[in-house]
């Protein structure tokens, strides 16, 4: 197929997606929106507001009283809360006291705002509600990979902790799954698979001292992969910060690369479109890759780090890691998708996206290069995008999606990173959910960075 008639069939199936998700949207219109979703829609109007909101809601898992949530309430939100009459009338700045009966009903209304807002992300607070909620994706036909929320450990105790936890639930999701029936679209691999950062296997995970960084988080890697494999469960490897994705590919490889993994064709690394040199990693772990001799899945994010990411490089007055503009980070992602899709033999592809113009591309690739159904699969966060995804499934394509569960102290940093996403303006979610660009701005083909 030449370019024209992929861009054609991209198009085509992109306006498929977006008149599915339309739908949902405007059955969505029709209800009365909930408290949690006033404060997204305030937060996305105002960029003070936005910043405030979200440092008041990252603080909140830690405050034990309504009074001292009311307190922070005021102290982050009642200046910025002014441009906006309905939030301060309804959070009740009036009062000083924050031991007051309007403080406290303003402290609860918060919080159950915010628990509101997690559940939406969140899939469930413990193992049992995760084990519910795979079950229903995998009735509607979707597959699934849990994630138990927590990362960057600050204790070897903690650390341990963590990896019993993967241990027990990956040997519920095996117990569960001798009830499960077939689901014939998702069962083409590993019908169990689990999510994991490396972060959380080690307190001090640090790239200035790689040696005791790669022996201290290659221990719990090591056994978490033997019991994967004995329990029939795919593992895959989350990519975090930047300054981390370096040592993450070494200490992966390296293990991948041991006589006892080497064969393993259930794991999976993630790597991100927004950084500038994915393009030289991605074929980094394909020459790899086609060294070792057995595939392994990349799944392909733009990444979830952007904003920490650019502050951070521009106070260190370091060269940006990441590409400054979104139309880069999309240009650079259809790039990455070609080449993992060309080498589909060597890499299985994971397009871990919600972006209905990059999810298109992407089967539009995978219809020209007559990828294998077990070669790739499109990924979705819970809560995020599977509006687009329901015509995917029905054209017969695995849809895995990423199920975090846990509590909202260990998950508020997962839950902060979806709220700066879905509310960025460049946000192609936003975008479409709001009408805020045409279809032919949202489908427009993205520039390939220099
Ligand atoms: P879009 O709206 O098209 O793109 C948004 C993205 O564009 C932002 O997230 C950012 O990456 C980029 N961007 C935004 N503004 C700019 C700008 N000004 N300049 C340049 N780039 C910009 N992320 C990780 O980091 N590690 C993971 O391990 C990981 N695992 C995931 C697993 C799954 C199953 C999924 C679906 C996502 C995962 N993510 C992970 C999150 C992922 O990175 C974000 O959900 C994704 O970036 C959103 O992109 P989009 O295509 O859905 O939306
Ligand atoms: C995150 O934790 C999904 O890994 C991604 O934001």
């Amino acid at each position: 197929m030449a370019a024209d008639a992929i861009e054609l069939r991209t198009q085509t199936l992109g306006q498929q997606f977006l008149k599915a998700g339309k739908e949902g949207f405007w059955q969505k219109l029709q209800g009365e929106l909930r408290l949690d979703e006033k404060l997204i829609g305030w937060a996305m109007g105002h960029e003070t507001l936005r910043v405030q909101l979200f440092r008041a809601i990252d603080a909140l898992p830690s405050l034990t009283s309504k009074a001292e949530i009311a307190r922070h309430l005021r102290e982050y939100l009642a200046d910025a809360a002014q441009a906006v009459p309905g939030m301060a009338s309804l959070l009740n700045f009036g009062t000083d006291d924050p031991r007051s009966p309007q403080a406290t009903l303003a402290a609860t209304t918060f919080e159950t705002a915010v628990k509101t807002l997690a559940r939406r992300y969140i899939c469930g607070a413990n193992l049992e509600e995760a084990l519910k909620t795979v079950e229903n994706l995998r009735r509607d036909r979707y597959g699934f990979t849990v994630d138990l929320l927590g990362e960057a450990v600050v204790s070897e105790t903690e650390a341990r902790r963590y990896l019993e936890r993967y241990l027990e639930l990956m040997n519920a999701l095996a117990t569960r799954a001798q009830g499960w029936g077939p689901v014939p679209i998702v069962d083409g691999g590993p019908r169990l698979q689990v999510s994991v950062k490396l972060s959380a296997f080690y307190s001090r995970f640090d790239p200035l001292a790689p040696d005791t960084t790669r022996a201290r988080v290659g221990e719990p890697v090591r056994v978490l992969l033997r019991e994967a494999a004995r329990l029939g469960c795919a593992v895959h490897f989350d990519m975090e910060q930047a300054a981390y994705e370096e040592l993450t590919l070494m200490l992966l490889q390296e293990i991948l690369q041991e006589p006892e993994f080497r064969d393993r064709d259930d794991v999976g690394i993630t790597l991100q479109g927004y950084l500038r040199r994915s393009e030289q990693d991605l074929r980094g772990v394909l020459a790899w890759a086609q060294e070792r001799g057995t595939p392994l899945t990349v799944r392909l994010v733009k990444g979830a780090y952007w904003d920490t990411e650019t502050i951070e490089a521009y106070q260190r007055g370091w060269e940006q890691p990441v590409y400054n503009e979104k139309s880069h980070t999309d240009g650079n992602y259809e790039t990455l998708i070609q080449l993992l899709l060309e080498n589909h033999r060597y890499l299985y592809a994971a397009i871990g996206s919600h972006n209905a113009r990059s999810i298109a591309k992407a089967i539009a690739l995978a219809e020209q290069y007559q990828v294998p159904p077990r070669a790739f699969e499109v990924q979705a966060l819970y809560g995020m995008g599977q509006k687009f995804l329901k015509p995917v499934v029905e054209m017969g394509h695995r849809v895995r999606v990423y199920c975090p569960y846990g509590e909202l102290i260990p998950g508020m940093a997962y839950l902060i990173r979806r709220l700066l996403e879905n509310t960025a303006n460049t946000s192609f979610l936003r975008q479409s959910d709001l009408n805020e660009a045409s279809l032919a701005q949202l489908l427009a083909a993205p520039p390939t960075p220099a």
